[in-house]
């Protein structure tokens, strides 16, 4: 098939990389020339496992480019999807949908033929109707064009893997379904033969299943998060509770390590997009929850800098703390809203001398926190550090030996904000030892 994906971010460029993969002819289009053109020369413009490969694959061997123009993309093939952003609203929970509607309109006035347009990017449930007018009124093909909301559940570090082999796809239609399923289901034939549960659904649920996906994610993380609170007070081992909890497979273990909590360009903006369109619906009490899921997540930087200031003797002024980890979880170079980065960003604020190492993300946080300093490694980070907090699981950090690290620090303190440093070891080196969630 020839398709179109409209916004090539790190949803849009997996995903026309995984569709060259599965044999399809894709065109990428971006409104940002740069990134175009890294794309067309093989790479991806942040990091992604694997997907530097697969974009050089399908590069060199033309079935997948990148243009910046919507015409192009319009005249290229029959089916769109589009994975623009749709950030939080600044000084709002409310989604910013202006990116979305403006690829829309501008995508629009090309189309002169039938094609289906299939939406990915995550948006408040009611967006889909707003779209097709956009096109309805828009596209010289007018009527015939399909809006389909095909929501994504790919996480970044897995991307490809979630890309080619989901757990599920959702296709939502309007009454109108027959050719947009009919093109999806070709799209996606590879998918849906490998056994994939595919549900075919209307709008509204389509746009939902992602809204409730992630808070349900969210929910699961400050479920363990809150316990966590309740096991500091009452001298028990989050760690230990989540694996009892876990066997237990109506609960599971999965997407419930207790630590820092949660951050990214999803959960969070998710959780709060979702309560602001609750509200203009009138169904704010059934997602008044949500609220407290966000608050018990934003408590736990709170603990950190309070353990760390606890640590350091009540005073932070002038104290060296180390930050192993800058991007919002292992395996990815994303700095949005970031966990560690908001604590490190609170330490420093409070007068402490921070630095910061990241295996990937360094490069975005000195953009972004210009004021913080950095460190090439984690041992070069801990050069004499009054503390070291490790704030992103990256495998990297649990293989620092630290038995050498400690004749490199001032004060041989470290706060596990993950849990899963090798904690012995580190004790039996001589380390203090504080992990969230146990005492
Ligand atoms: C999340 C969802 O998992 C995807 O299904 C969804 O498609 C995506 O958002 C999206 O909306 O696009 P992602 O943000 O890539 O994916 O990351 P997750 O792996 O879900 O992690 C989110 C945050 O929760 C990270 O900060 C991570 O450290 C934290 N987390 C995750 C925990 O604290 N504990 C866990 O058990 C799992």
């Amino acid at each position: 098939m020839k398709l179109t994906v409209i916004g090539c971010g790190y949803l849009g460029a997996t995903h026309a990389a995984c569709m060259a993969e599965l044999g399809h002819d894709v065109l990428g289009m971006d409104a940002d020339l740069d990134k175009v053109h890294i794309l067309n020369s093989g790479r991806a413009p942040f990091f992604e496992p694997g997907l530097d490969d697969l974009l050089a694959e399908h590069t060199a061997s033309g079935r997948l480019t990148f243009t910046g123009s919507y015409a192009e993309a319009a005249q290229f093939g029959d089916l769109h999807f589009v994975g623009v952003g749709t950030p939080q609203r600044a000084g709002e929970n409310a989604y910013d949908l202006s990116h979305l509607f403006s690829a829309v309109r501008r995508l629009a006035p090309h189309l002169h033929r039938p094609a289906v347009v299939a939406v990915k990017s995550t948006v408040p449930v009611g967006t889909a109707p707003r779209v097709a007018e956009i096109i309805e009124e828009a596209a010289p093909a007018g009527g015939k064009v399909q809006v389909a909301w095909n929501p994504e559940f790919l996480r970044e570090s897995f991307a490809i893997e979630d890309t080619l082999r989901p757990d599920r796809l959702v296709l939502g239609f309007d009454a109108e379904r027959s050719w947009g399923e009919v093109l999806l289901r070709q799209c996606f034939e590879t998918i849906i033969e490998a056994g994939t549960p595919t549900i075919v659904t209307d709008w509204a649920t389509a746009e939902l299943a992602k809204a409730s996906a992630n808070s349900f994610l969210a929910t699961k993380i400050s479920f363990i998060n809150a316990m966590a609170e309740v096991c500091e007070v009452a001298g028990a081992d989050v760690g230990e509770l989540a694996e009892i909890l876990g066997h237990d497979v109506r609960i599971g273990r999965s997407g419930m390590r207790p630590g820092l909590g949660f951050g990214g360009g999803c959960l969070p903006k998710d959780l709060r997009g979702f309560l602001a369109r609750a509200g203009e619906l009138g169904a704010d009490r059934a997602v008044t929850f949500l609220r407290e899921v966000d608050a018990i997540n934003g408590r736990r930087r709170d603990r950190v800098v309070d353990l760390a200031r606890e640590q350091l003797g009540g005073e932070l002024v002038g104290r060296r703390i180390a930050v192993w980890g800058a991007a919002f979880k292992p395996n990815t170079d994303d700095i949005r809203d970031s966990p560690a980065l908001a604590v490190a960003q609170r330490l420093h604020d409070l007068g402490a001398a921070v630095t910061v190492t990241d295996p990937k993300a360094l490069d975005h946080a000195r953009k972004v926190h210009p004021e913080l300093g950095y460190a090439d490694d984690p041992v070069a980070a801990a050069e004499g550090a009054d503390l070291l907090l490790h704030l992103t699981e990256w495998p990297q950090f649990g293989h620092v030996d630290p038995e050498q690290l400690a004749r490199r620090v001032a004060d041989a303190a470290v706060i596990d904000g993950r849990g899963t440093l090798d904690l012995d070891a580190w004790r039996e080196a001589g380390w203090s030892v504080r992990v969230l969630g146990r005492v």
